[in-house]
């Protein structure tokens, strides 16, 4: 794996966001519930678009993903009904495939997806709500294997925990299955929006995303439509923090500020000044920033995924923080590298308590998943001298063009493929 190596640079000017990774994903997943052509713009250019890409022609589905335009086509019937591991393993996303697959063609396999270095990642509430839906669902070494069966005319599901993947999958499910489908308790994010605006233009029934009820009247067939992929606001999220921690300001454009509220009114209790327009937002850095507390909840809370990337600007406020985290309780691998950096903060259960320091001072440090690697490069943004970041693939995952994008904003910043060579 590769290094990111970056010198303390103070950021300025304008970045262009790119289309949301959490949208892309589940709006692939959808286009295999019709043969018709899907055609999904502002598809940004990641290593989790691209394995589900190859998800999408492992089923038979032809795939055109013109990348100097961001434009994705998708087209063609299923011809395989069953998802491979190693595609599975690299991206867990990848399981929400198994219920359109199975809804459209009876039956669908997929294996059962691991963990990671976020969490245990489970995935009982999608078999659950498969399950209230119709299907049967059997385990055989490692694998799931779900078969359509009959629906009752109007059923329930209900989510323990507002599951973004378990909303996005028993949506994309009940759409071609008869009857009506209530979801209460349902993840209200942008990216469950953007799904049944998708849905709906191939013909769906939907109503309700964005609140905690959504209702979906199945139909028939769906048909094949154009669509564009809303802009991604956890890309946004961390571009604006980044600009604030090393002291600048700048402009973050193809930005929907709404999104991002919960992250502004953090910002703004710290004393950053934040201007929000239709489509972009200025942000700027003013003194020394104070501490804030922050509690990560499920949308439109605090963002789990920018988690990490507040810890690192609150690591460096005046006064003491503390960030709760409440979606993924274990996700803090990032804090041990960060007092590796010279940062004073310790864990406790699913808190984060936080000294502000004056400063942070580069060194190595590695990355462990991509939120948290992303944070990372950040820091050493911020820290004095120079910082590389190992196992540093995993930023590539979920930022287009990230090197580019920081260089434009000041940052001396290098993409070492295979790691610092040995000295
Ligand atoms: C989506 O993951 C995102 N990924 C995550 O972004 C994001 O952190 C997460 O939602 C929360 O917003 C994509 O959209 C591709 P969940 P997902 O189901 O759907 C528990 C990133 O960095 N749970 O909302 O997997 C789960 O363990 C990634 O871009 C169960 O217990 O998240 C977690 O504690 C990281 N059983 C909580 O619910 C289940 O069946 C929320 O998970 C499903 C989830």
């Amino acid at each position: 794996m590769g290094s990111i190596v970056v010198e303390r640079a103070v950021l300025s000017g304008e970045v262009e966001i790119s289309g949301a990774k959490n949208s892309a994903l589940p709006l692939l997943a959808a286009a295999l519930l019709t043969e018709e052509e899907i055609v999904l713009h502002k598809v940004p250019v990641l290593s989790d678009v691209e394995t589900m890409i190859d998800i999408l022609r492992t089923t038979g589905k032809k795939v055109i993903f013109e990348k100097e335009t961001n434009t994705i086509r998708i087209s063609g019937p299923i011809l395989h009904t069953h998802v491979p591991y190693d595609l599975v393993r690299k991206m867990r996303a990848s399981f929400n495939v198994l219920g359109p697959i199975a809804a459209l063609m009876g039956e669908a396999s997929t294996p059962l997806p691991g963990g990671c270095a976020i969490g245990v990642r489970p995935v009982d509430f999608h078999i659950d709500g498969l399950k209230r839906i119709g299907f049967e669902v059997n385990y055989d070494h490692g694998e799931i294997l779900a078969k359509r069966g009959t629906k009752l005319e109007e059923v329930t599901v209900y989510l323990p925990f507002p599951s973004v993947g378990a909303t996005e999958h028993v949506m994309s499910a009940a759409a071609i299955l008869p009857g009506i489908t209530i979801i209460e308790n349902a993840a209200m994010e942008p990216e469950i929006v953007d799904l049944q605006d998708l849905l709906n233009k191939m013909g769906a029934k939907i109503s309700g995303a964005g609140t905690s009820k959504i209702v979906i009247e199945g139909v028939k067939k769906l048909h094949g439509c154009e669509h564009t992929v809303i802009p991604d606001r956890i890309e946004a999220g961390t571009y604006a923090i980044a600009l604030l921690v090393t002291g600048g300001e700048g402009l973050l454009k193809n930005v929907n500020p709404s999104h991002l509220d919960a992250l502004w009114f953090v910002l703004e209790k710290t004393g950053a000044i934040i201007k929000k327009g239709s489509d972009f937002v200025e942000v700027k850095s003013w003194n020394r920033w104070k501490a804030c507390d922050v509690n990560v909840l499920p949308y439109p809370g605090f963002p789990t995924d920018l988690q990490p990337q507040i810890i690192v600007y609150l690591s460096l406020a005046d006064g003491t923080s503390t960030v709760t985290e409440n979606v993924f309780k274990t996700r803090f691998a990032h804090v041990g590298e960060l007092v590796r950096m010279g940062a004073d903060m310790r864990i406790m259960e699913n808190t984060v308590f936080i000294n502000g320091v004056n400063k942070l001072q580069g060194t190595t440090v590695m990355g462990t998943d991509l939120r948290a690697t992303a944070a990372l490069v950040v820091a050493g943004l911020a820290a004095e001298g120079t910082t590389e970041v190992t196992q540093v693939e995993h930023i590539f995952r979920g930022y287009e063009n990230v090197v580019n994008k920081f260089e434009r904003l000041g940052a001396k910043i290098k993409y070492i493929p295979g790691g610092v060579p040995e000295i």
